[in-house]
Order: structure tokens, then sequence, then C-alpha cells
């Protein structure tokens, strides 16, 4: 109730912008149906968040923390994409991304098409050349998780719609937007903060490295000798943290990553495609699973997380099932994060919340 009248009193606050406008008065910011400055980005591609500057990706956490405000309030039903449909096609298994994705779209007012390999012949019996031809004829984007993210470019330089990454063995945008939002809303800001990163040089890893330093975070990432990042994905990101004035440090020793680290994060040793390498990467790992030692040389107010699904080898349940693990909340906002993507990639969107800090 108190979060519903708070929402209402700060709806009220109903200013003229200097051309006349209605707009909404907030915390320092001024919002509303014609703010002239905020980014569009209707019709653009979601691949990787090496493409969205640190305004975009701002914008799209605000958008994300708007919708949660207003929907889980529900103040308004907001249909804003009714009338639109989505592809949402999973060469891979998924539970979070699917079902975000999925409810997020019909919240909106959207309906949505889940297709696997089994229902459409896309990449096994018709090039992916033609089907992002005819696909772009029968909706408004396509979300697709693939095991290439040559095949998501591909698909993406022929389409006619925008086309958003729900996970390749490269990156795993969505992932790392529900990230930030979790920490943006546990710690109140980003700036300053030190991710640990200790497991596989992966594609959660690689999607945090295109987006964190932007928020002025560090990182340090512990990775097993022969499991580390890829060099391209260093050199992005070093570009990134040069322009933000952040620091990048890599090592093999998890301790070194979580001393004085205030998020502790990690996933699966063995993502979707790698089963057989199972065995090989349990040795490998040995001593990166997340554990109490690890906590006790991070900042006191380390927290952890975890893009699920987890296994017990990565991260024990001390750490995994203590009131320092935000990985709930993290899963809950897969959902407003993937909803601020697709709604922003179809249509310009009516901020009504104040921006959060960042
Ligand atoms: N974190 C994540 O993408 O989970 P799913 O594989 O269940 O979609
Ligand atoms: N790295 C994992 C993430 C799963 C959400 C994978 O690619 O399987």
């Amino acid at each position: 109730m108190a979060a519903i009248s708070s929402l209402r009193r700060l709806l009220t606050q109903k200013i003229r912008t200097p051309t006349g406008c209605l707009a909404y008065a907030t915390h320092g910011n001024v919002v509303g149906q014609t703010e002239p400055k905020q980014p569009s980005f209707v019709g653009r591609h979601f691949l990787t968040l090496k493409d969205y500057n640190k305004r975009e990706v701002e914008h799209l956490l605000w958008v994300a923390a708007d919708l949660k405000t207003r929907i889980k309030t529900a103040e308004e039903k907001y249909k804003p994409l009714a009338g639109k449909t989505g592809a949402l096609y999973f060469q891979k298994r998924s539970t979070r991304t699917r079902m975000s994705s999925e409810a997020g779209f019909s919240i909106l007012g959207g309906h949505p098409l889940f297709l696997t390999d089994n229902d459409v012949h896309l990449g096994v019996n018709e090039s992916m050349y033609d089907s992002a031809k005819v696909i772009s004829r029968f909706v408004d984007f396509f979300l697709g998780r693939v095991y290439y993210h040559s095949d998501l470019e591909e698909f993406a330089e022929q389409a006619s719609i925008p086309i958003i990454n729900a996970l390749s063995e490269l990156y795993h945008p969505l992932q790392a937007l529900a990230d930030l939002q979790t920490l943006q809303e546990n710690y109140g800001s980003l700036k300053g903060l030190t991710i640990a990163w200790v497991g596989d040089g992966n594609n959660i890893i690689n999607s945090l490295m295109m987006a964190a330093p932007k928020f002025g975070i560090n990182l340090k990432i512990a990775t097993p000798k022969d499991y580390g990042l890829e060099s391209f994905v260093i050199d992005d990101c070093k570009k990134i943290t040069k322009e933000h004035g952040t620091d990048l440090h890599i090592t093999t020793d998890p301790m070194e990553a979580c001393e004085n680290a205030n998020v502790i994060v990690t996933d699966t040793w063995i993502s979707m495609g790698q089963e057989e390498e199972k065995l090989a990467r349990l040795k490998a790992f040995e001593g990166y699973q997340v554990n109490k030692k690890m906590t006790e040389v991070a900042s006191s107010d380390w927290c952890f997380l975890h893009c699920l699904p987890r296994k017990p080898e990565e991260v024990d349940d001390e750490v995994f099932y203590s009131d320092r693990s935000l990985v709930w909340d993290e899963a809950e906002n897969r959902k407003w994060t993937v909803m601020a993507v697709m709604l922003t990639l179809l249509k310009d969107h009516v901020l009504k919340t104040p921006k959060p800090r960042f």
C-alpha cells in the first residue's frame, strides 16, 4: 500500500517543460511523454552489449525499473505491444529466458510464438538467409538462443526486424542486464563496485565485460589456465575500461579475484554444448568452487550472483542459499529486463518513474 501511494504521489507531481509539454518531476530528472533526450532503439538489434553505450544501457535499465514498479504495483494495465507478435526460437534448453520473454511479452500485450528446431526449418532445411527473409514478414521481432553467435549475426544482417540474442556461445546480454539491475537495487548505485568472477571464461562473463565497466564497475576475473577469456573479448573490454576509467584484473587465483570484491559471480563449469568435456572440466576447475573461504576475503558488503541453472560443484549450499545470495531477485529481473529490451526495440517507451541512481 505504501508503495502504491508513493508511486501515486510521484505521478501527480506534474510540471511543464520549457516547451510547455507535460512531464513529471522526479529526483532531479524530468521524464514524460515528450522527453526529447531519451535514446530511441526502435528497429535495432540486440546481439551484444558491446553495441550499446553507457547511456543506452542505462536507459534499458531505467525502462526495466519503470516497468517493474508500474506493473508490480498494479497501478495500471499497460499493454503497449498489443497486436505485436514475436518469434522466440530456442536451439537449446531454457527455463528463465524462455519463460521471462514469453510471459513478459504477453504481459505487455504481445503474442509470442515459441519455436524450436523441431518446429521450424530454420538452419535445418532452410538457410539462415531464406529464413530471415521469411520470418521478417510474419513477426515484429525474433529472439534466438543459438549454438553459434555467427548464425545470429547472419540472421540479423538479412532480417528487417529486430533480432535479440537470447544466449549464444559468446554472449548472453539479457543476463548481464538483469545482473546490473539486481546490483543497482541491492547497492543503490553501481559506480565503484568490484565484481569478482570465479569460473569459466564463458558467455556470461563476456557479457558482463561488455557492460559493467560502463557503470564504473571494476572486474577481477579468475579462470583456470586453459579455460580463460578469448583475447578479442579482453581487447574489447580493455577499450571500455580505458574509456570509463575502471580496472580489469585477470588471474588464475580465485582468492585473489575475491579479495575486497563486493560481488562474487560464477556460472556452470559446463555450458550447453560442452557436455562431452564434462570430466576434463570438472578436473580443471578443482579449487574454483565459490565457498565461505572466498567470501571471507571479500568486502564486508559482499553478495553472490549466479545466472542459474546452478550445480553444487561451482558454489556450495552455504553461499548459494545464504542471505547474501541475490539469485532469486536476479532471476526475477530477467523478466523486467527482457521486457525492457522487447519494448524499446519495438516502440519508444514513456517513462513515469524516477531514474535509478547508477
Ligand atoms: N540464466 C539463463 O539464461 O537461464 P535459462 O537457461 O534457464 O534460460
Ligand atoms: N554458460 C551457460 C549459461 C546458461 C544460462 C551456458 O551457455 O550454458
